[in-house]
């Protein structure tokens, strides 16, 4: 098995990234090192914060694979708001919930319906780091429309005000197995297992 770590804390991220790499990837994360902290984000981009975290995780654990994921949410009539602050929307330690009631008041002052869908995607990058040197970035990107009304209680985050491309139930209504398909994350981590099958000992 390759060791793998993983800089969040966020156990649905967890998750996502160990069923989508499989078996031969042992992924660890920061709930697992509780002594790892990472440095703030302080990037304006993705990429930078994506960066940011792997670096900050690789200087914790020399030698090891680190990767780290920074994703979330773009609505056009929010000029791509909330953006790289998806986590921090309504502050620093916000909720979820805080985050998508935020949202919520925001899309309540440019819709004059409730049920108005507005365009959105997620977007994910992924950097990959050993010994603080970056070896790949990988980013993935999931077109569709965030509500008012939310719908779901599976996932995370914004999940149950966000409706796929295509699909009529939220991201909260799918399976874990078919968000997975179609999602950000899913699709960066397609493309990160790809290089790393590429590049056996990177
Ligand atoms: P990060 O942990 O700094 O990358 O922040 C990511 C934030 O974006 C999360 O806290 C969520 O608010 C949002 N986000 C990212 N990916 C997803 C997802 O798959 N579903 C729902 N919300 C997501």
């Amino acid at each position: 098995m390759s060791r793998l770590f993983l800089a969040t804390s966020n156990p649905h991220k967890t998750h996502e990234v160990t069923t989508l790499l499989g078996s031969p990837w042992q992924v660890e994360d920061m709930l697992s090192h509780p002594g790892i902290t990472l440095p703030e984000e302080t990037g304006t981009t993705f990429e930078e914060n994506a960066i940011i975290k792997a670096k900050g995780g690789s200087a914790a654990l020399p030698g090891v694979l680190v990767m780290a994921d920074d994703s979330g949410l773009e609505v056009d009539a929010l000029d791509g708001q909330p953006g790289v602050y998806s986590a921090r929307y309504a502050g620093e330690n916000a909720t979820d919930a805080e985050n998508r009631l935020l949202l919520k008041e925001r899309l309540r002052h440019i819709g004059r319906n409730p049920a108005q869908y507005f365009p959105a995607r997620f977007y994910c990058c992924l950097a990959l780091v050993r010994d603080g040197q970056l070896l790949h970035v990988a980013t993935g990107t999931v077109e569709g429309w965030v509500s008012m009304i939310q719908r779901g209680k599976g996932g995370f985050g914004y999940d149950s005000m966000f409706y796929p491309e295509g699909f009529k139930k939220s991201f909260a209504e799918l399976s874990q197995a078919e968000k997975n398909t179609l999602s950000h994350r899913g699709q960066a981590i397609e493309m990160m297992k790809s290089w790393l099958d590429r590049n056996p000992q990177p």
